[in-house]
């Protein structure tokens, strides 16, 4: 089947034998991709629009699995079911993912692993989850039409991490592939840019955006 790169990496991501719910999908490719290509027993796919529903409920008419994909109308967690044990939320901004999370954590008691693809503000995202008691057991980056989007996989149980290795993420701060680097150096030139605009009364973001690039300037230049 058809799926983008973004999808896969975060479809190869999920453990097998994991019974998933993507929350926020669409066209529900995703848990498609999972059954038809990964052998995943059982899916569910939730979204809290319509629209994006049908699309999916005609998708998986397409690929002949509705035996497999259940399909829930509903906001956020509140799609939880008994068994699942593995969530996925992806393509959309760091900021409405923590809401979902923080909106009904009381159902991640039964969550192992969660893997999550936020447009922005993923340092917020990690704070949210390792403050919720996981540690990041992966991290992984795929750019497409020049966009590097970050996948970060939860793993349950508690880890520290100093603000440098949260910030730069503790995985991907030891892989030295080209993408890992242009992600960071994208950062930095942002970085250095907002320090440009910044005015003088903030003085305690000042502090933390000149840290941070120093933190991607040792990271690069390491
Ligand atoms: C841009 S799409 C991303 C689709 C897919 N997950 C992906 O990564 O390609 C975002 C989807 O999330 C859904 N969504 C946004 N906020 C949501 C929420 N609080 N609960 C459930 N679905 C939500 C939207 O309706 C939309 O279909």
């Amino acid at each position: 089947m058809k799926i983008n790169k973004r999808l896969q990496t975060i479809g190869d991501l999920v453990p097998l034998s994991s019974y998933p719910l993507d929350i926020g999908c669409d066209h529900a490719l995703l848990s498609i991709y999972l059954v038809k290509e990964k052998g995943i027993t059982k899916a569910i796919a939730s979204d809290n629009k319509a629209n994006p529903l049908k699309k999916a409920k005609e998708n998986i008419s397409f690929y002949q699995i509705k035996d497999k994909v259940k399909l829930i109308k509903a906001e956020g967690l509140d799609s939880y079911q008994e068994g699942v044990d593995t969530i996925t939320i992806s393509g959309m901004g760091g900021l409405n993912i923590n809401i979902i999370i923080e909106n009904n954590k009381k159902n991640l008691k039964h969550i192992e692993t969660l893997i999550l693809s936020p447009n922005n503000y993923s340092l917020a995202v990690k704070r949210k989850l390792t403050k919720l008691g996981y540690h990041i057991s992966n991290e992984s980056l795929v750019k497409e039409n020049n966009i590097i989007y970050e996948i970060l996989v939860f793993t349950k149980g508690r880890k520290y991490y100093s603000y440098k290795k949260l910030f730069l993420g503790p995985i991907l701060m030891i892989k030295k592939d080209d993408i890992t680097k242009e992600y960071y150096q994208r950062q930095l030139e942002t970085k250095k840019s907002l320090l440009k605009v910044l005015p003088k009364s903030f003085s305690n973001k000042i502090r933390l955006t000149k840290k941070e690039i120093r933190y991607l300037e040792e990271v690069l230049n390491h």
